[in-house]
Formats: C-alpha cells, sequence, structure tokens
C-alpha cells in the first residue's frame, strides 16, 4: 500500500502533459525538437533561500584550485561548478542557480542537505565537547553504539567508528587476517572498496589503481556476476524491478548465477593455497562500478563457500546501507544471507566524516593481540551526527520513501528506455539506480564519452546533477538524498528525455 506521505505527493503531481515533449523517439530524428531552452520542463517549488554568497570569484576560486589543491581532484562539468548552500534534495551555486541533487555527494547525503535536527545535533554537541578520544568514556558514542548495533540481526553487535569506508575495509580486512589466520582475501571485479594501499588492491577496477609493487599482495580478483555486461547473460535475476534485455532459457533456478559460482568455486581450486581464504568482500548492488546487481542467490551461497573454506564474509555496505535500496536497512539483507563483518560510511553520516565496521564480539577480539587506535572514531561530534542520522531516517520513514519513489523512479526509466535506444540498461532498487548509456544496444557498447557528457552537461544546465560511473564512465549514477519526492523524480526523468532528445552525436 502506498504511504500516506506519497498519495498526498501524488495528488500534487503536476499533470505530465504540462511540459511539453518531442514525438520523437529516437536519439537521432531528424524531427527537430524545440531547444532545451525553450521547453518547459518545471523545477519544483522549494520555499529555502540561501544566504547569498559572499565568497572569492569564481576566477579565484579557480586559480587557487589550479595552483594549490592536489593536480588530480576530480572537477564535474566544462564550467566546474561552485556549491556554497545545500537544503535537503538541493543545492544552490555561487549565483544563486538551484539544482536538484540526484548524486548527494556521491552517495553520501542520505537523510539531506543540512537536515535540521541533524544540524541541530551537531550545534548543541559542538557548545558541550569536541572531543577527548577514546582514552575517556564520553557518553556519546555509547548511546550511538548501542542505537547502531541494534539495527544488525544475530550476532554482529560490536561496533568499531573510524573516519572513512577506506578505513572501515581496510580494519575489516586487518580483523578477517587475524581471525582466520588465513591471508588471501577475494573480491569482485568492478568492485571499489577504497584508495588507501590495503583497499586498492581490493579494489578490481583499473581507473582507480595506481602501479605500486605489493597492492595486490594476499587479494584475487574473481568473475563479476553481471548480468547485463557478463558472459552469461541472464533476464530475470535482478533483485529490481527491471530487469535487463539479456535472454535466457531458465526455468526453474538461475543458470547464470549458477555458472557464475561454478567460477568461483574454480577460483578456489587454482588460485588459492590450499584452498583456504581469510575473506571474501562484495558491495551489497556496486556502486562505483555503475550500480551493478548479481543474480539472486550468488551472494547467499559465495557466503557459504566462504565459509566452509576457512573465512569470513564482508558486506561492504558503504553505498547501500540506511535504507537505501527501500526494502531493507542493509543491502545485505535483500540476498538474504548475514554476513561477518560490515563495513559502512558515507550515508551514516550525510556527510559528516564517519565510518564503522559492525561484526561479532569474537571476531572483535582478534584485535586484541596488538593495542588499536584510532584517533576520531567516533568523536562526541561524529556519534551526535550519527544518531541524529538515525532518528530522521525512522521519523521521516525514508527507508520507506525509498523504496516507493524509487520504484517509481525505475518504473519511469523503464519507459524511457523503451523510448530512447541509447538507454542500454536501467537497474538497481529504491534510491540506488543506474542508467546505463549504450552506443549500440544489441552489443551493450559504451556510449562514447563526448556523447555521455553532452548528455550529463544538458541535465545540469537544466538544473538536474547525476554522477557517472562504471568503467568506461557511461552509467548515470542517480543515488540522491532519500528525501527526494514523486515531483523531483518526475522533473528529473522530463530532464533526462530533453536532454538525450536534444544531445546529437554528430554535436560532439
Ligand atoms: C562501496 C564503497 N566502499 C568503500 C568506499 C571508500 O570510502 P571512502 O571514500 O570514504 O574512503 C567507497 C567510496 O566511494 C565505496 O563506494
Amino acid at each position: 500500500m502506498m504511504s500516506k506521505r506519497l498519495l498526498a505527493q501524488t495528488r500534487r503531481l503536476p499533470p505530465r502533459s504540462s511540459v511539453r515533449r518531442s514525438s520523437s523517439s529516437s536519439l537521432h530524428s531528424k524531427a527537430a525538437p524545440a531547444t532545451i531552452a525553450q521547453l518547459p520542463v518545471e523545477m519544483p517549488d522549494c520555499n529555502h533561500r540561501p544566504v547569498a554568497y559572499e565568497g572569492s570569484s569564481y576566477e579565484q576560486i579557480l586559480k587557487t584550485r589550479r595552483n594549490h589543491l592536489t593536480p588530480n581532484l576530480l572537477a564535474h562539468f566544462k564550467k566546474p561548478l561552485v556549491i556554497h548552500a545545500g537544503h535537503m534534495q538541493w543545492l544552490f551555486d555561487h549565483e544563486g542557480r538551484r539544482y536538484l541533487d540526484m548524486f548527494g555527494g556521491i552517495v553520501t547525503v542520505s537523510v539531506g542537505h543540512c537536515h535540521p535536527k541533524v544540524n541541530q545535533a551537531l550545534s548543541e554537541q559542538t557548545a558541550k565537547l569536541w572531543h577527548t578520544t577514546n582514552i575517556y568514556m564520553h557518553p556519546k558514542i555509547h548511546e550511538y553504539a548501542e542505537r547502531l548495533v541494534a539495527k544488525f540481526p544475530g550476532d554482529l553487535k560490536s561496533v568499531c567508528f573510524v573516519n572513512s569506508g577506506s578505513e572501515a575495509n581496510d580494519l575489516a580486512m586487518l580483523m578477517a587476517r587475524l581471525h582466520t589466520g588465513h591471508q588471501d582475501i577475494l573480491s569482485l571485479r568492478n568492485c571499489y572498496h577504497g584508495m588507501s594501499p590495503y583497499t586498492m588492491g581490493l579494489t578490481a577496477h583499473s581507473t582507480w589503481r595506481f602501479s605500486l609493487p605489493g597492492v595486490n599482495n594476499g587479494l584475487v580478483h574473481v568473475m563479476n556476476p553481471d548480468p547485463y555486461q557478463g558472459i552469461w547473460g541472464g533476464s530475470n535475476c535482478r533483485d529490481s524491478p527491471v530487469q535487463t534485455t539479456r535472454e535466457c532459457q531458465c526455468t526453474a533456478g538461475c543458470q547464470a548465477g549458477d555458472a557464475y559460482y561454478n567460477e568461483l568455486e574454480e577460483t578456489f581450486k587454482y588460485s588459492l593455497p590450499r584452498g583456504k581464504v581469510a575473506a571474501m568482500f562484495a558491495e551489497s548492488i556496486q556502486g562505483v562500478g555503475g550500480t551493478v546487481q548479481f543474480p539472486k542467490g550468488y551472494l547467499k551461497r559465495a557466503a557459504a563457500l566462504v565459509r566452509a573454506n576457512g573465512g569470513l564474509f564482508v558486506a561492504d555496505e558503504v553505498q547501500t546501507g540506511f535504507g537505501r535500496t527501500g526494502e531493507h536497512f542493509w543491502g545485505f539483507e535483500g540476498h538474504d544471507y548475514v554476513p561477518d563483518i560490515v563495513t559502512m560510511a558515507k550515508g551514516i553520516g550525510n556527510g559528516f566524516p564517519l565510518a564503522a565496521v559492525v561484526t561479532t564480539p569474537e571476531i572483535a577480539a582478534s584485535l586484541g593481540q596488538a593495542l588499536h587506535f584510532n584517533t576520531y572514531g567516533g568523536n562526541p561530534m561524529a556519534s551526535a551526527v550519527g544518531i541524529a542520522v538515525l532518528d530522521v531516517i525512522e521519523e521521516e520513514q525514508l527507508q520507506r520513501n525509498s523504496l516507493e519513489v524509487g520504484t517509481y523512479f525505475l518504473k519511469g526509466l523503464a519507459e524511457l528506455q523503451q523510448r530512447f535506444e541509447i538507454i542500454g540498461d536501467v537497474r538497481g532498487k529504491g534510491l540506488m539506480i543506474g542508467v546505463e548509456l549504450v552506443g549500440n544496444r544489441e552489443k551493450r557498447t559504451p556510449l562514447v564519452t563526448p556523447h555521455v557528457l553532452d548528455i550529463w552537461e544538458k541535465c545540469k544546465d537544466q538544473g538536474v546533477l547525476f554522477g557517472r560511473g562504471g568503467l568506461h564512465g557511461n552509467v548515470l549514477r542517480i543515488k540522491p538524498p532519500m528525501c527526494i519526492t514523486l515531483a523531483d523524480v518526475k522533473f528529473a526523468m522530463d530532464v533526462l528525455a530533453l536532454a538525450i532528445t536534444e544531445s546529437q552525436p554528430e554535436n560532439n
């Protein structure tokens, strides 16, 4: 049943006819549509008025960035944006333009930019106590630990707070090696688990890897069970309202899932010392890799295989946790298994540097072999923010909103896929969505980068900020703050449709 909140939103939605559309269904149609600027695509209202920007000039910011910030800092868009204020799902640039944030600071702003309740919790805490380290007992970390572990099933009741996803995964790797006495760790190709030297090796994405000695030490990347781009296809095996356009002959069970699982077994036979392993890591839905979902049942079977060979299974919930996938609070619950270790970051702190590793007391005890210390992990400010984020998710039913608004979004995008050849795949769950843009739908070849960039820029010019991901950067990543509304989704889809219609390969 639709929630009251969503029913009210549905009543407020502008009629679809209020957006004038091109009758063209093909990107390459010669029927000339009006230019985007002429079309009445309406941005939903927002009552918030940001304070006026009074900082350095645009030119000065560019100069400082060029001269003094690390040269590999990414800058999105031909003319990079200066964002100086945010409110819930909205961002404001230095000239007062408003943008619908469909990427949430890279899947980090979970409950909304500058959410008043989180702001208040932080300011109350900063007035009382910033920091002591954990050599003294401050109340907030204890209150927060109770609240956080209550969200986990089974024996997952011990938490260690850190400051970033990479740190959380580093710690999980260490725990698994100490606890099992084995060294080798498996991860899936196309995964992203961080940028520290330890986790860079775990990350199996050439874009994010440097050539350094030792990075691959004790790490094995196994075949990615990807029903859209993978060799075995799979037409009905994703846990998503939208399936691939691939074919399969499955009547009962999932042949693609079986084939990928057999590949994993081969890795145990050939690549691991006497078949033993310390751990296997997996995101519940791959994020940076372009919102890739696995055949249903794969992770559950993989976890059983890993455990049977002496290892632990680690769920990386850095992107998929805290209700984003809608149906469950944690992504792994959608795969019907309970991991041994769960790592989390990003949405946990709504933008505050906070991350955590949750595991069983027994596994956590393996850290007792030496002293383990983290200066900032779970400090009073971080813990106050973490508690407020949990409160807001519950009070505002954001998990439910993710499910309902996300499902509407996915189904709407699937309709767009019918209209535009260029949309090869729509996938995801809740508000963890990917739209893969292709040059050739049958061959699933990635759309060439200039064309992707043109569409992406056009969306930005109309006030919608999407992310990009996947090995070729051709997947639009849609992971907004979980407070977005149906009207926002409709606006985003109208903008995307117009951007695709307007974008011509020959313009690039
Ligand atoms: C799934 C996943 N794990 C780990 C990380 C690393 O997190 P951080 O950038 O906070 O170190 C990321 C970052 O994007 C991620 O997406």
